[in-house]
């Protein structure tokens, strides 16, 4: 198992480039599933969630190729797919692999997906994806801990969740669009990672209407076809280093990325004292003010302030003068990290789903465990100001959603070494 060794203390500057967004890859990759013919997606994040859901393709019998070796370009041509099944051994180590329901059912009328079962941020049920597909026709039955769907053709419906789901819009999205009729999806997610899937189906021959908003109305079509699709900047990955760059106290130009997708964070870390400028072609600089100052946040859906950059947020709080209130409303149990950063010597309560943070105080390198993806992200930004070497086990979590991040940050400054354990 890998381990970061990270020396704090060092200003970061430089360049960095932002990768392709795990999370609009996904779900475009299971929509390759819709056609037999070949899907080319380009700007692919190499990352070990991307690999795991080629894996999950090659295992239905998708072809699954690539110029490049690890790929950032894929075509996927799903046209002798004999398997609608997602085997628990890929389902656990990748919730997303879920997203394969919707189109299976859509094309072949058969899948059988397991369950992915809860995770270290919360209970994450399925049961609204579930929910949906039943609007839709579907026959759905959870048993041995696999969720089978069948249904000769899926049927347009409306649908209102009840809650909004991010996967849940996409799987039931990528479904609707080979749908008999009409699919009136409302209170939808409207991440731009699914306005992106959107418009990879339109380009594959879907009808949808009401891209980016809440209601999202689809006119099914017997057929779609094949189409060629580069993937939106990495929104998260964005956010972590304009914090790492403001956190250090350095200057980073951030690159390929679209700053128009995270408004609510450069407003909060603004108003934190960030100096963010947007300087066009997908330019974001970063440089931190003359202080550094406590803000409140809760997170919200699109387009609130995103989850996944609460615990960067946190790292940032924990260097900001005042008390910085933190709310986590989206999953149950995301303040993993708040207690090793407190090993470093953050001041940070919690209670229930708030998180209240007191700065600035100086963190000491420590030893700590990553949990999820964002929190290592979050124990990573904690470890580049604290003082001495901080060891973060398990950054197998930071391996399945940012490309390279040691490179990267070793490119502007930062004196991060990945350790690879014999053990
Ligand atoms: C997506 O997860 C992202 N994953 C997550 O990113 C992200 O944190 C999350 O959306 C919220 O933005 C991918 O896109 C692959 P949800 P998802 O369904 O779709 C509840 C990362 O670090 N819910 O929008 O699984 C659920 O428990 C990951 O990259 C139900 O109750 O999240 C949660 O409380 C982590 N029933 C809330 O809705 C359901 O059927 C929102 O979850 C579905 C969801």
């Amino acid at each position: 198992m890998d381990r970061f060794k990270i020396h704090g203390g060092k200003k970061l500057n430089g360049t960095v480039q932002i990768s392709g967004a795990k999370n609009a890859a996904l779900p475009a990759m299971a929509a390759a599933l819709l056609t037999s013919d070949p899907v080319t997606l380009q700007n692919i994040p190499r990352v070990r969630d991307i690999i795991t859901m080629a894996k999950l393709l090659a295992h239905m019998r998708c072809v699954v190729g690539s110029p490049d070796l690890p790929p950032s370009e894929f075509t996927i041509r799903a046209e002798n797919v004999s398997m609608q099944e997602a085997p628990y051994e890929l389902v656990k180590t990748m919730r997303a692999s879920v997203l394969t329901l919707g189109p299976l059912v859509a094309r072949f009328g058969h899948a059988r997906v397991s369950l992915p079962g809860g995770c270290a941020i919360g209970a994450r049920p399925v049961d609204l994806h579930i929910q949906a597909l039943e609007a839709l026709g579907a026959e759905t039955k959870v048993e041995h801990g696999y969720v089978e769907a069948r249904a000769k053709r899926l049927r347009g419906a409306t649908f209102r969740f009840p809650k909004i789901t991010v996967t849940g819009t996409e799987n039931i999205l990528t479904a609707a669009v080979l749908a008999e009729g009409e699919t009136i999806l409302e209170n939808s997610a409207m991440e731009p990672e699914v306005t992106d899937l959107a418009e990879l189906l339109i380009k594959m021959g879907a009808k949808i209407e009401g891209v980016g908003t809440s209601t999202l109305r689809v006119q099914g079509v017997d057929k779609l076809h094949g189409a060629t699709h580069a993937i939106i900047p990495d929104r998260i990955e964005t956010g972590t280093f304009l914090v790492a760059g403001a956190i250090t106290g350095g200057e980073l130009l951030l690159t390929n990325c679209e700053p128009g997708h995270l408004k609510t964070v450069i407003e909060k870390l603004r108003s934190c004292g960030v100096e963010i400028k947007c300087e066009g072609n997908g330019k974001v600089r970063v440089r931190a003010g003359k202080k550094l100052v406590a803000a409140d946040v809760t997170t919200e859906e699109y387009p609130g302030f995103a989850t996944d950059m609460q615990a960067q947020f946190m790292a940032l709080a924990t260097q900001a003068e005042g008390v910085s209130k933190v709310r986590e409303t989206i999953f149950e149990n995301r303040f993993m990290h708040a207690s090793e950063m407190a090993r470093m010597g953050a001041n940070i309560s919690i209670d229930a789903n708030l998180a209240v943070v007191t700065g600035p105080t100086p963190l000491s390198g420590a030893p700590v465990t990553a949990s999820d993806l964002r929190a290592s992200a979050g124990l990573v930004l904690a470890a580049l100001v604290a003082d001495n070497t901080t060891t973060i086990d398990r950054v197998y979590h930071i391996d399945r959603g940012y490309e390279r991040i040691e490179e990267k940050l070793t490119q502007v400054g930062a004196h991060i070494e990945r350790v690879t354990d014999s053990r």
